[in-house]
């Protein structure tokens, strides 16, 4: 098949997942174009391709507000299959209606349906995980992206159940509208931390950020995706209103994938409070990989 996945990415979790996407599906022979969305990209051709794989952070139960804009200029087919891997940091059933926007799009097309994929990575934004959290994470994103692959080989339709209370509740909570460029008056690079180093500046893909008379100064027109403030090497970077939810410093996933699952579960039976959102939603992912390869690893 030649497929083209069209993704958005902040702190770069959904061109982690990306990337092992696209190895697989190449490594099974198949043709991989992709598009990663940001200010300036125009609007990917999509004729002659068998699916679009459409990839996503949530951002508020939503998907983020510059994919949700360059899907509505993709040009999509009548017919044209697609499937959708969104990510985010926890499994909260609200998540479930993030992508109703995308859906009503790609059904005002009468495009095809092939499935919907929710993987976890970690928060970019809120409290930082923990490293063997992360570690299991990964492990079962890897099982998650061989169940996905089987599943759009075989035709099997696998989506994800929302209701009108989700998605009224998705809707009225969708923070970006307002809330990026409210916050971006509040942005701000201390002076005393910063280096000048020019990441933020060169990072930013709306292109909100430059180095002005020797100081560092954000635009108004912040997606909220959280890459200056995370990567930032100096921890300069201050967030309006969502500071006490900062988080800085790569998790460095490419090292974390590569030692593996953690060396006892992270998440078991027992666990409580924010965490027992994992626990079905993990179970599901073991007993779906289970069913179609056993006990082989991939
Ligand atoms: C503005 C904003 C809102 C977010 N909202 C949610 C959310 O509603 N639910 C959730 O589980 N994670 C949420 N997250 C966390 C991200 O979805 C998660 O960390 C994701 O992996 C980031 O992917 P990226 O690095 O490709 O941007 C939010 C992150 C940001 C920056
Ligand atoms: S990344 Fe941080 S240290 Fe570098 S210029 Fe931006 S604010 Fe300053
Ligand atoms: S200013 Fe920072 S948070 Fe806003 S869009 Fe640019 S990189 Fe993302």
């Amino acid at each position: 098949m030649k497929i083209l996945l069209v993704y958005y990415t902040g702190t770069y979790n959904t061109r982690f997942l990306t990337d092992m996407l696209e190895k697989a599906l190449r490594a099974e022979g198949h043709a991989v174009c992709r598009v990663e969305i940001r200010r300036g990209v125009p609007a990917a051709d999509t004729d002659g391709y068998d699916m679009i794989g459409f990839g996503y952070p949530v951002y508020g139960f939503n998907s983020p507000l510059p994919f949700n804009r360059y899907v509505a200029k993709l040009p999509v087919a009548e017919g044209q299959k697609f499937f959708i891997y969104k990510n985010s940091g926890e499994t909260f059933a609200m998540n479930n209606a993030s992508s109703r926007i995308l859906l009503r799009r790609m059904r005002r097309r009468k495009a095809v349906f092939a499935g919907e994929y929710h993987y976890v990575m970690p928060y970019n934004i809120h409290f930082p995980f923990a490293r063997d959290f992360v570690r299991e994470i990964l492990d079962k994103d890897k099982k998650l992206l061989r169940i996905m692959l089987r599943h759009l080989q075989e035709g099997t339709v696998s989506s994800i159940p929302s209701n009108p209370v989700y998605n009224f509740a998705s809707a009225a909570v969708s923070v970006q509208k307002i809330g990026g460029a409210v916050n971006s008056f509040f942005y701000r690079a201390d002076d005393k931390k910063c280096t000048r180093c020019g990441l933020c500046v060169k990072a930013c893909p709306e292109q909100n950020i430059r180095l002005q008379g020797g100081k560092i100064r954000f635009g108004h027109r912040c997606d909220m995706c959280m890459r200056c403030s995370f990567f930032c090497p100096r921890n300069a970077i201050r967030i309006g209103f969502l500071e006490g939810w900062k988080v800085n410093g790569d998790y460095r996933l490419q090292e974390l994938e590569e030692a593996g699952p953690p060396p006892k579960p992270y998440i078991t039976e027992e666990s409580r409070g924010f965490y027992r959102c994992f626990v079905r939603h993990f179970a599901a992912i073991d007993e779906e990989y289970a069913r179609l390869f056993g006990d082989e690893r991939d």
